[in-house]
């Protein structure tokens, strides 16, 4: 989606809106966004992070952090919204969770920013968690009634977390996993969805797969065909959006390059590109699961909790449990508050800068960094299209972990995965960065 033009954004009088963002984003202007304007407009709104993060080693100069795709960094709001979260605790005690300006209102602000961000259509559709991996055992767990062992296809592609996740539940006989390899391991592995579609030929209840293949960053597209394909067998689709929210401009149905083809359940969190820290989760529900008067097509998941009754501050226990309306019977127990308030100013700044604008500025980052590193005769990877890309850059090397550490004790923080070390950019990246960033690759090459 595009920057939302205030005020007509849906979310314009909600009381955890933070002014300062607003009037950052709406002083960008509505044109594409450059390193001039960034720095003048969204850079003071990152004081803390910018002032604090130095070099260990000379302390003369900031750290160049290109590990955005990792953890993304914080605005200043964050720990004021966190300290307005705990001065409720303090002021209200039990107050604290109805007051407007509360815990359960900055859930659901929470929930409905998420759903913007996902062109949902309620915010009951998103359900916080505290991990992607939880949204992905909660499906799982709505998958086995009376002791079904769903029958999953993955990727062998998927996050560490996922991949862990699978391999217990198909350890302990709770599904049976089919993992779909890489097309080619060359130069990186690419993946395809025909080859998910192909796996189809077996009986299958959920097939899950990453939009942007954290690894390799490898926008996985047609997805629509794949839900189509899925569909028409019987089986739900889940989609790993925590590489794709905040860097490609999604759209959970309906024609788009980066359509999520109406997929039954979307996982991601806020972590990295949204800024909004560890804990800040969510599971993400298609409407067609959420049909409020169908006890018998709506699906119900084990991962349950008093918050997931009807009206749970009044106590009542009837047998069989009588679930709350929607999204809000996938809600679990007593859930995390701070998580909501850590992550939404990350949201509002997604939403309001707008997606697309941060991935075209993202792509030209990452060619910058492609044309220093080429003009040092350093080999990264030459994508052959620049939209199929999540927002991090790749340097194929045999020892990337290594070298990846030996970058931090000379000032740039990258990481690595698969062969390759990863490098991303962000709003905060100049190009003097990225120019510093490249000598530092080629000398620390070099010394080996
Ligand atoms: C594609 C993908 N999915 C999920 C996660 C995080 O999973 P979890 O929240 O279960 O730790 C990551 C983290 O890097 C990821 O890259």
């Amino acid at each position: 989606m595009e920057s939302a033009a205030l005020p007509t954004d849906p979310l314009f009088d909600s009381p955890f809106r933070c002014p300062q963002i607003s009037a950052a984003c709406l002083a960008l202007g509505a044109g594409e966004i450059g390193e001039a304007t960034l720095t003048e407009r969204i850079w003071p709104l990152f004081t803390r992070v910018l002032s604090q993060n130095s070099v260990s080693l000379g302390q003369t100069q900031r750290e160049i952090y290109l590990a955005n795709h990792s953890l993304g960094r914080p605005l200043d709001r964050m720990a004021e919204d966190v300290r307005m979260a705990l001065d409720l605790w303090y002021e209200r005690l039990d107050g604290a969770w109805s007051d407007p300006c509360g815990w359960l209102a900055a859930s659901t602000y929470f929930r409905r920013q998420v759903a913007e961000l996902l062109g949902a259509a309620s915010y009951q559709q998103v359900i916080p968690k505290t991990s992607a991996g939880q949204g992905l055992r909660a499906v799982l767990n709505a998958l086995s009634d009376h002791g079904r062992v769903p029958r999953v296809v993955a990727t062998r592609g998927e996050f560490d977390s996922c991949d862990m996740i699978l391999k217990t539940y198909a350890s302990k006989g709770r599904a049976e996993v089919r993992w779909v390899s890489p097309l080619s391991k060359d130069p990186i592995e690419q993946y395809s969805v025909q080859n998910l579609i192909a796996a189809l030929r077996q009986p299958t209840d959920l097939v899950l797969c990453s939009q942007v293949l954290f690894a390799t960053g490898q926008v996985l597209t047609d997805l629509p065909p794949l839900v189509a394909a899925a569909h028409e067998v019987g089986a739900l689709v889940m989609v790993d959006t925590y590489h794709s929210f905040g860097v490609l401009p999604l759209q959970w149905e309906g024609p788009s390059p980066y359509s999520l083809g109406g997929a039954d359940f979307l996982i991601g969190g806020s972590y990295k590109y949204a800024r909004g820290g560890p804990g800040a989760c969510w599971l993400a529900i298609h409407p067609r699961h959420l049909l409020e008067n169908d006890s018998i097509s709506r699906l119900t998941t084990l991962d349950t909790g008093w918050f997931a009754k009807q009206d749970p501050f009044r106590y009542e226990r009837p047998d069989p449990p009588q679930l709350a309306a929607g999204g809000d019977a996938w809600l679990e127990s007593t859930p995390p508050v701070l998580t909501a308030y850590q992550a939404n100013a990350g949201l509002q700044l997604l939403r309001e800068i707008g997606v697309g604008r941060l991935q075209r500025y993202n792509i030209q980052q990452q060619q910058q960094l492609q044309a220093v590193c080429r003009d040092r005769g350093l080999a990264m990877y030459e994508p052959s299209d620049w939209q199929q890309r999540g927002a991090f850059a790749l340097l194929p090397h045999p020892h990337a972990s290594g070298l990846s550490q030996r970058l931090l004790q000379r000032g740039l923080n990258t990481d690595a995965r698969a062969g390759c070390v990863r490098f991303g950019p962000d709003l905060l990246t100049t190009a003097d960065e990225l120019h510093r960033a490249a000598e530092i690759v080629k000398s620390t090459l070099q010394e080996v």
